[in-house]
């Protein structure tokens, strides 16, 4: 097994290992990297549903909410993320994460980590970015520190409340379908600190984070801008550009990441998706 970096920011590559066939020593040796570098790139697998299931249940309770859209029949562990069409309709979530955003954040307990499978990829566009909030936390002027420390940020999972976003054409039809399931808004501390590595990280993101738990908007806006603004500097940040057979995990309480889409006709991406749930951020 081989491990390089990928950027300043993030990242690492993995090859030479099998991730269907781990024995508990080089489980380990993942484990391990993955809190080193949020970002583990492992390229060339070959990974049937239930492997990946099992692969990503090794990090945390896979996440099964009901009525998420395009869950793979008889997997429902696993959501599909595609640009294909089947008789005109689409097979799996067309533009996931289009705005800078972290995996289930609306939810008491957001996701730990995420895994994303290239099945297929394009020859142009899908590229995925990430931003580094531990680093983003650090850089922050001190007296952000001190204005952010204790507040929490009011987390929404639907986009019609949130100015910074919009409901994707994918579900402008009936964007009740998907935005208006009961899901309760959420409050999460600003800064969070990592269960396993215990460094403060930023723990806002414009897709999801719509206010600050009990200040008015007139203040609480300006300082998410700045924030927002903030946590997306070029030097915190690393572009994957796929390949097929490329399996993906990050980690969803230290880094913020975004889809680029713009795949370019008529390419297809197709990706399986699993996610484990974690700590309540504290
Ligand atoms: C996601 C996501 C980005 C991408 O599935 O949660 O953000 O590039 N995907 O597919
Ligand atoms: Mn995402």
């Amino acid at each position: 097994m081989q491990i390089n970096r990928l950027s300043d920011a993030l990242g690492a590559e993995i090859t030479g290992i099998d991730v269907g066939a781990l024995d508990d020593q080089k489980f380990a040796t993942i484990h391990a990297a993955f809190l080193e570098h949020q970002v583990l790139v492992f390229r060339d697998q070959s990974l049937a549903p239930d492997a990946q299931v099992a692969f990503s249940e090794r990090f945390g309770p896979i996440e099964t909410r009901p009525n998420r859209p395009y869950i793979l029949p008889d997997v429902p562990e696993i959501t599909v993320l595609s640009n294909r069409r089947a008789d005109g309709d689409p097979v799996g979530v067309i533009n996931a994460g289009d705005f800078w955003h972290t995996d289930l954040s609306f939810a008491e307990i957001p996701s730990r980590a995420t895994f994303l499978y290239a099945l297929e990829v394009a020859e142009e566009g899908g590229d995925t970015e990430w931003s580094n909030m531990y680093l983003a936390y650090e850089t922050l002027p001190e007296d952000t520190k001190r204005r952010i420390e204790g507040l929490r940020g009011v987390h929404v999972f639907d986009r019609r409340k949130n100015p910074r976003t919009r409901v994707d054409a994918q579900y402008a039809a009936n964007p009740d379908a998907v935005y208006g399931l009961p899901i309760p808004d959420a409050t999460h501390p600003m800064v969070r600190t990592h269960a396993q590595t215990g460094r403060k990280s930023l723990f806002v993101s414009p897709r999801f984070v719509v206010g600050i738990d009990g200040m008015d908007d007139a203040l609480a806006q300006p300082l998410l801008d700045e924030l927002f603004d903030h946590q997306t500097r070029p030097e915190f940040r690393y572009r994957h550009t796929w390949r097929k057979g490329d399996l993906l995990m990050w980690d969803n309480s230290c880094l913020i990441h975004i889809g680029r889409g713009n795949i370019k006709p008529p390419g297809i991406r197709h990706m399986h998706r699993t996610m484990v749930l974690g700590d309540r951020p504290r």
